[in-house]
C-alpha cells in the first residue's frame, strides 16, 4: 500500500478545492501540466517580496541571496536526478528547449548517411528538432514502432546500428503511458557509439530517476509537469559531453572574456545560460523538488500505479471504450488515453467537463503516433499525487453518463 496521505496533500493545492460546472473539480490533465502546491506559490512570492535581484553579477546582499538560492535550486535538481555534478544541470525553459539544444549539437556532429533513432510514440518536441537536424545535415531519421501497445524492443535492436549517432526516446509516453526500458536502450546505443537522449517530461515527475544508473547521456524535463512553474526546466548532460557542445545562445552571463572579434565562454553550467535566467521559477522548481522528495518518489510511483490498477479495469469494462498502450496496469504510468466509440474525443472531453472532470483531447502533440494508431485523436486522463480513487470513480461515471447522453446504449461487460 502506498504511504501518502492524499487528503493532507490535497490541502496544499487550493486550486483543487473548487466547483466546475457545479461539480467538484476532478483534475485529470496532469500530463499537460500539474497544479502547484502552496509551498511553491509561497516560495515564488517570498522570492519577489524579499530577495529579488539579478544573479551572479552583483555583490550587494540581495544579489548574493538571489544567486545563492538559484544555485541551491540547481543543487536540489542535481540530487533529484542523481547527476554527478551541478555542472551537468542546465536550466532551460523546459523539455522542448533542452531537446532543441541537443538537436543543435547534433547538427555539428551528424554527417550525410548518419542516423538518428526515435520511436513512433515521441512527442513532437522529440521529433521536429531531429527532423530539422537531419534535414540540415543529410542524416536520416529512423523510427522504432510498437508491439502490444509499447516499444518493440526487437525493432529497437534492429534499428540501432553503427550508422546511429543519436537515440532519443521518451522515458514515459504521454499517450500510451508505457515506461520505456531506457537503461537497455542506452546500452544498445553505446554499443554502437551513439548518444542516448531521454525525454523525461513524463517520467521525472513520477518516479525516482538516477541518470548514472540509466547511463543516459542527456535527459530533458519540464518543471511545470512536476509541481513547478511554467517556463523552467532542466537539461542534464554528462559533463564531458556538455564540454564538447557549443553554447546555443550567446550574450551576457555566459561569457568569460569578450574581445572585439571573439569571445570565450564561462565554465559549465553557465556557458549555456545566456542572459538573465528565469531565477524565480528555478528557485520555485527547487521548492517543488523539496515537496516531491518529502513525499518520496518511490511512494509517488507506487501510489500512481495503485490508481491505475484501480481505474484501468473499470475503464476497460465500459463497452465501446478503447484504451491505447499496454493493457496491463503494471506496465503503465498514470497516463491513460482512450476513445469512446462513436464519439469525437473533443465532444467526450467537453461532456466530461460538464461533470467537472478535466481531461485533454486531441493529438497530444504526437501526430505520427496518432496516425500510426489509425485514429485522428484521443481523450486522455492523467493522474498525479493529489488524485484519489473517488476521482477515478468520477471519471468512470462521467464516461458512462456521457455515453448515455450521446447514444443511450450503456452496457457494462
Ligand atoms: C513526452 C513529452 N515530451 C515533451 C513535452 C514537451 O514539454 P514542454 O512543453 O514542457 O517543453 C511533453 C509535454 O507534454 C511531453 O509529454
Amino acid at each position: 500500500m502506498a504511504k501518502l496521505d492524499i487528503q493532507k496533500i490535497r490541502q496544499d493545492f487550493p486550486i483543487l478545492d473548487q466547483y466546475v460546472n457545479d461539480e467538484p473539480l476532478v483534475y485529470l490533465d496532469n500530463a499537460a501540466t500539474t497544479q502547484k502546491p502552496n509551498q511553491v506559490l509561497t516560495c515564488l512570492s517570498d522570492y519577489y517580496h524579499q530577495d529579488n535581484a539579478n544573479v551572479h553579477r552583483g555583490v550587494h546582499t540581495l544579489a548574493e541571496r538571489a544567486t545563492h538560492e538559484y544555485e541551491a535550486a540547481r543543487e536540489k535538481l542535481r540530487a533529484f536526478i542523481k547527476a554527478k555534478s551541478t555542472k551537468e544541470v542546465l536550466f532551460t525553459r523546459g523539455t522542448t528547449t533542452g531537446l532543441n539544444w541537443l538537436a543543435r549539437f547534433a547538427e555539428e556532429v551528424l554527417q550525410p548517411g548518419d542516423e538518428v533513432v526515435v520511436s513512433i510514440m515521441e512527442h513532437h518536441s522529440n521529433i521536429i528538432p531531429w527532423q530539422q537536424a537531419c534535414r540540415k545535415t543529410g542524416a536520416k531519421l529512423v523510427y522504432v514502432y510498437l508491439k502490444d501497445g509499447q516499444l518493440d524492443m526487437l525493432d529497437l535492436e534492429n534499428k540501432i546500428s553503427d550508422k546511429t549517432k543519436f537515440v532519443s526516446l521518451a522515458h514515459v509516453s504521454n499517450v500510451l503511458g508505457c515506461i520505456n526500458p531506457i537503461k537497455k536502450a542506452a546500452l544498445l546505443a553505446h554499443q554502437h557509439g551513439a548518444y542516448m537522449v531521454v525525454d523525461g517530461a513524463q517520467s521525472v515527475p513520477h518516479m525516482s530517476i538516477d541518470v548514472q544508473d540509466l547511463d543516459c547521456d542527456f535527459l530533458a524535463f519540464s518543471g511545470h509537469k512536476m509541481l513547478g512553474p511554467t517556463g523552467i526546466g532542466v537539461l542534464y548532460g554528462k559533463e564531458e559531453l556538455l564540454n564538447q557542445m557549443s553554447p546555443v545562445e550567446f550574450g551576457g552571463e555566459m561569457i568569460d572574456f569578450v574581445y572585439e572579434q571573439e569571445a570565450t565562454w564561462k565554465e559549465l553550467p553557465w556557458k549555456f545560460e545566456a542572459g538573465t535566467p528565469n531565477i524565480a521559477d528555478a528557485i520555485a522548481l527547487g521548492a517543488a523538488v523539496d515537496y516531491l522528495e518529502n513525499l518520496g518518489m518511490d511512494n509517488i510511483h507506487a501510489y500512481e500505479q495503485e490508481l491505475v490498477r484501480y481505474v484501468l479495469p473499470k475503464l476497460q469494462a465500459i463497452e465501446g471504450v478503447t484504451i491505447y498502450g499496454p493493457q496491463d496496469a503494471s506496465e503503465r504510468s498514470g497516463v491513460i488515453a482512450f476513445n469512446i466509440a462513436g464519439l469525437h474525443p473533443h465532444d467526450a472531453a467537453t461532456a466530461l467537463d460538464y461533470e467537472g472532470v478535466a481531461v485533454r483531447a486531441g493529438h497530444h502533440c504526437a501526430q505520427p503516433l496518432i496516425n500510426h494508431l489509425g485514429i485522428s485523436s484521443a481523450a486522455r486522463a492523467s493522474f498525479y499525487i493529489y488524485n484519489t480513487k473517488e476521482d477515478c470513480d468520477k471519471l468512470v461515471e462521467a464516461i458512462i453518463k456521457t455515453k448515455e447522453f450521446f447514444n443511450g446504449t450503456l452496457k457494462i461487460r
